[in-house]
């Protein structure tokens, strides 16, 4: 316990900005840690004086953005060459869902708790090709998921989109027994990881997952215009490229004459171009910050702990109702306050001085306890909470 206190303790010195708030909005954007401030500020200040275009500085890029997939990969339990580096989440989805040769009819099931981020993609190629998107209704997300699902699939379903944890009411969903359903179908599986990366274990060869799309910024607190993707080697013979340039190509993978074009034979084929140095440096170093000094089990547990305790502090309020599905969720809670709508119910936390967001699919609020949060932060929000009640 008094481990437990020092280790948060030392956490919460090394991120500036969770001892200035109570910062629960990691579900949105994570906290930068100092080391990933550092990285970026040294990198920005080098390009600065030097001029960001003198010889060392190709196998410097080089050598950054190897770091940054193979902590990727680390974090996901894969190999660094099934890692593409992106600018969000949802630019993963969109090279997995734009990746097919769609024909008019072939189906998507897809859930109606996904994110504009996975919604986008699967709506655009409905609307560019003819796709027919089935959509499973899944309630607050703790019911029978595969079972719903697979009542969807038909011959023509090519690919299931869903989240691995959903955005909206916390629920993690059994991505595995989607996979199995899925894979039986010929279908594969996108996830959209934007909320469980960093937040709850992730093996993608033990899930079967076919692309697992992740940002930087949320539950892995590095800077914003950071993300990642995995494409299994399955996949990557199966899903053709969408943005294609420089960086996608095998060394003399180009010839006009020909009009013969090799991709890498790894998913850095996904990456087309250039790219911000000193983002990429700063996820790496968040990254390997959380993996070196936080321990990503001790986060783990940390996240699940106190998403337990905001859900019983929350739950025993009067006036609150709390729509996270207790035994399926991870560091999510979201909930409602009788007689105050979410996004009032923000703006007057923030005037208490505590970060959390509002929801509009179901109409909620919604916070996000990290690992470097204490159960302190909870109760100054159920304390607040309970005094913005007895003002209304
Ligand atoms: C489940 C989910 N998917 C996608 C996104 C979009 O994330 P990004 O900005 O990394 O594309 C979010 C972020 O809010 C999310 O919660």
């Amino acid at each position: 316990m008094a481990e437990t206190a020092s280790k948060v303790l030392a956490i919460r010195e090394a991120m500036p900005a969770v001892t200035r708030h109570v910062y629960l909005n990691t579900g949105t954007y994570g906290p930068l840690p100092l080391v990933a401030a550092e990285v970026m500020r040294v990198i920005l200040e080098e390009e600065l004086a030097d001029g960001r275009i003198v010889p060392e500085r190709y196998p410097l890029a080089a050598e950054t953005k190897q770091r940054a997939r193979a902590e990727v990969a680390r974090l996901l339990a894969c190999s660094p060459r099934n890692i593409a580096l992106t600018r969000h989440t949802t630019d993963g989805l969109n090279l997995a869902v734009m990746g097919i040769n769609w024909q008019p009819g072939d189906e998507i099931v897809t859930t109606d708790m996904e994110h504009p981020g996975g919604q986008g993609p699967v709506f655009n190629v409905a609307r560019r090709y003819g796709v027919v998107v089935r959509t499973a209704r899944l309630g607050d997300g703790s019911g029978d998921v595969a079972g719903v699902i697979e009542r969807l699939l038909t011959r023509r379903t090519r690919m299931i989109v869903i989240s691995h944890l959903t955005w909206n009411t916390g629920a993690v969903l059994p991505i595995d027994e989607v996979v199995a359903l899925a894979h039986r179908h010929g279908a594969l599986v996108v996830v959209d990881g934007a909320q469980s990366a960093g937040s709850i274990p992730v093996d993608v060869a033990a899930l079967g997952v076919d692309v697992y799309a992740i940002p930087g910024q949320k539950w892995l607190c590095g800077p914003e215009g950071t993300g990642a993707v995995y494409v299994s080697d399955e996949a990557m013979d199966v899903l053709n490229l969408t943005v294609v340039g420089y960086a996608s190509l095998a060394a003399g993978g180009l010839e006009i004459a020909g009009s013969y074009l090799l991709p890498k034979p790894t998913a850095e084929r996904f990456e087309a171009g250039g790219v911000n140095l000193p983002a990429i440096a700063g996820q790496a170093a968040s990254l390997a910050w959380i993996r070196e000094c936080v321990g990503y089990e001790w986060a783990y547990r940390r996240i699940a702990e106190l998403g337990q305790y905001a859900w019983h502090s929350l739950s025993r309020l009067p006036g609150v109702t709390v729509l996270t599905p207790r035994d399926r969720m991870a560091g999510l809670v979201s909930f409602t306050v009788e007689g105050i709508d979410p996004p009032t119910l923000v703006q007057k936390l923030w005037e208490h001085n505590i970060v959390i967001r509002s929801i509009t699919h179901p109409p909620c609020a919604r916070l996000s306890a990290g690992f470097y949060n204490n159960e302190e932060d909870i109760d100054r929000l159920v304390q607040a909470i309970a005094e913005i009640r007895r003002d209304l």
